[in-house]
């Protein structure tokens, strides 16, 4: 209890000419904590964040905030505020190796700063005179170390005012500027430039072509096994005989033409490049309907989107029946789960799988649906629980190119076998059913990670795998699993990707509850950051919003060829993260034309020049800097890349080696 020394403080204060006797005290407690912005869980008042007495190095505080790294909490004082004093440190129930480091911003200049705190530190005083100051930013950020355990305490924190009122308000939001370059109305060729599939299977490609229609296509080389529709550039047929089969591809229209070459390979590969679509889950959950998916796929055509290589268009879960018993407020989505034959039998929702796979295919574009190995769905739909075969052939047999395999119940069936082999059965049993089908299917890995997924899911046969639980909506929980997910950079290659999860930007349900879709909460630099994040990663792209909803900006942030072409180029890699200090890094990703393409990312609360130097980029001499996002060349850089960032926002470049002299 540090009352006496709060006395003390304020005579001091008093003396010095900082407060008056009509000044009146407000408690950070007393602001609206609902804009407090943190890494896990919500604000306490007068608690921890696990919701404990608020205790610091022993000390037992009555009052404060009990937040989490990374924290941050913007205030408006309109001139009324004298100072603000706390005391700050790692709460005692941490209960593990937390480092946490406080910082108050005033107007973008640091106020005071803690350092690193780590678990039984004494707290630390706080102080700030914020006579002048505008706008008061709270922060606590990580220590460097990622948030784990960072249990963070503003204790005793108050203002002390003299005229208006100290207010939260919401972190600074820049306008939402169109980056992405409106495409021309001459063609332009985007796309992977390799793809492909099992000799003598199913094959489907539409050619993704910017550009007024009419249009009209030819493919010279294309194997005889494959035919192309002029008008739509949709090409299918079979996956011609083993081996790489250069196509040559062109579009021309009233104002021009393009090529660009594809390389058809026909292999035992799939997933060349990472596969890339719309998944319904984060928009719709437990209300998809045959209808949805159909407007979806009608509207990826429309909107642009499979112009510049959007393909898989997925169901995700709740296309089954619940249980009859289950207590579900859709009955069209309960019933007998299998028939008399023990075929899974689609709810009243999706009264034709294969209707619904077909129409997907004849505009061109694939179709991916969903199951768990476990005998219940995430969401307590059917499971494929020993009826793997059986639902595999069904699935081949509808027409499904893509299967996301989501762990869920199977819990129940290893009861508590945390063995490597037990989290590997499933998939295995999966990936070497699907090897032996006459059709390709993706198999997309959902298990979050466990037993280091990525060490072995192309050796079980998946194509790509989920590195982490769901991403959820926050910008530093999609800045955390990106940084993870690039940890296992090494094991990213064609055929075989780490996937964060979906791209959640323009409406999206609202989080946990399967709400509704809403705008999503990302500021435009972020929404830039995390499709950045995602291309560089060579991340499976599938964008997961509410379709019907899709506005100018959402589009411009989804649909950049340049930007797009990182995520899909041929050589495959994840980018290296590069730290470039507290607040920014930089992600370097290595092409397959031996350019290099460079994020330079700002985690920090205001804008930043980033600068990162030749030799972290790993390159020499000068380079022609290309901005994608703006799609347009930059001055030359000679030993070193600097931008300005915006506030938790991106430089995404394309750095061109110049021929020496
Ligand atoms: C899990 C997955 C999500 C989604 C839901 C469906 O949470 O990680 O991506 O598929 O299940 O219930």
């Amino acid at each position: 209890m540090l009352r006496p020394m709060r006395f003390v403080l304020a005579a001091v204060l008093v003396g010095a000419g900082w407060l008056s006797a009509a000044d009146e005290t407000v408690w950070l407690t007393e602001l609206d904590l609902s804009k407090m912005r943190q890494g896990w869980g919500r604000p306490q008042i007068n608690r921890s964040i696990r919701e404990k007495p608020l205790k610091i190095g022993g000390v037992a505080f009555e009052r404060g905030v009990g937040t989490h790294a990374r924290s941050t909490l913007w205030v408006a004082l309109a001139g009324g505020a004298g100072r603000f004093t706390a005391f700050a440190g790692v709460d005692d129930a941490a209960g593990g190796p937390a480092s946490i480091e406080f910082r108050l911003m005033g107007d973008g200049r640091t106020l005071w700063e803690s350092g690193l705190m780590k678990p039984g530190d004494a707290p630390k005083a706080v102080e700030a005179d914020l006579r002048g100051v505008k706008t008061l930013l709270l922060m606590v950020d990580d220590g460097g170390d990622g948030i784990s355990f960072d249990h963070a305490d503003w204790a005793d924190a108050k203002f002390v005012v003299s005229g208006a009122k100290p207010r939260a308000v919401s972190a600074p939001v820049e306008p939402g500027v169109l980056l992405t370059p409106k495409p021309g109305p001459a063609p332009r060729l985007n796309g992977p430039a390799v793809c492909g599939g099992r000799p003598g299977h199913f094959f489907l490609y539409r050619i993704p072509a910017q550009g007024q229609r009419p249009m009209t296509f030819a493919a010279e080389g294309l194997p005889s096994t494959l035919r192309l529709d002029p008008h739509t550039g949709i090409i299918t047929g079979t996956v011609p005989p083993r081996g790489e089969h250069p196509v040559r591809l062109r579009a021309e229209n009233a104002h021009g033409r393009a090529a660009r070459l594809l390389r058809i390979v026909s292999g035992d590969t799939l997933a060349l490049t990472p596969p890339m679509g719309w998944n319904h889950w984060y928009a719709h959950y437990n209300r998809i309907t045959d209808a949805m998916m159909r407007e979806a796929a009608d509207i990826m055509i429309r909107s642009g989107m499979a112009d510049v290589g959007y393909q898989y268009v997925n169901i995700d879960d709740c296309w089954m029946n619940a249980r009859p018993d289950a207590k579900r407020p859709d009955p069209m989505r309960t019933g007998p789960l299998r028939d008399a034959a023990g075929d899974v039998i689609p709810n009243r929702h999706f009264p034709d799988m294969g209707g619904l796979a077909a129409y997907i295919h004849s505009l061109g574009l694939k179709a991916g649906l969903y199951t768990s190995p476990g005998p219940f769905t995430c969401a307590g739909y059917a499971g494929a629980y020993q009826h793997e075969e059986q639902d595999a052939r069904r699935f081949a047999g509808w027409g499904y190119d893509f299967l996301k395999y989501d762990w869920c119940s199977y819990g129940q069936v290893v009861k508590g076998d945390n063995s490597l082999e037990a989290m590997k059965k499933p998939y295995r049993l999966m990936g070497d059913i699907l090897k032996r089908l006459d059709r390709d299917i993706v198999l997309n890995l959902c298990q979050y990670g466990m037993g280091d997924v990525w060490e072995w899911g192309a050796e079980v046969g998946g194509h790509c795998w989920r590195t982490s639980g769901d991403l959820g909506f926050e910008l530093d929980r999609i800045f955390e699993v990106a940084l993870k997910n690039a940890e296992h950079r090494q094991w990213s290659k064609p055929g075989a990707w780490n996937d964060p999860d979906y791209i959640q930007i323009g409406h999206i349900g609202s989080a946990r509850g399967g709400g509704l879709p809403e705008p999503c909460p990302l500021t435009p630099s972020e929404q830039y950051a995390f499709m950045s994040l995602w291309c560089l990663m060579a991340a499976p792209l599938f964008y997961s919003g509410d379709m019907t909803r899709l506005d100018e900006f959402t589009l411009n942030v989804l649909c950049n060829p340049e930007v797009i072409e990182i995520d899909q180029d041929p050589l495959g890699q994840c980018a290296r993260v590069v730290p470039l200090g507290a607040h920014a890094f930089a992600m370097v990703k290595d092409l397959a034309d031996h350019s290099k393409a460079v994020g330079l990312f700002n985690r920090g609360e205001f804008p930043a020049v980033v600068e990162a130097p030749w030799s972290d980029l790993g390159i020499a001499g000068p380079h022609r800097v290309r901005d994608l996002w703006r799609q347009k060349d930059l001055s030359d850089a000679v030993s070193a890349l600097r931008a300005d960032v915006p506030r938790h926002g991106v430089a995404l470049v394309r750095l061109f080696p110049r021929a020496r002299q």
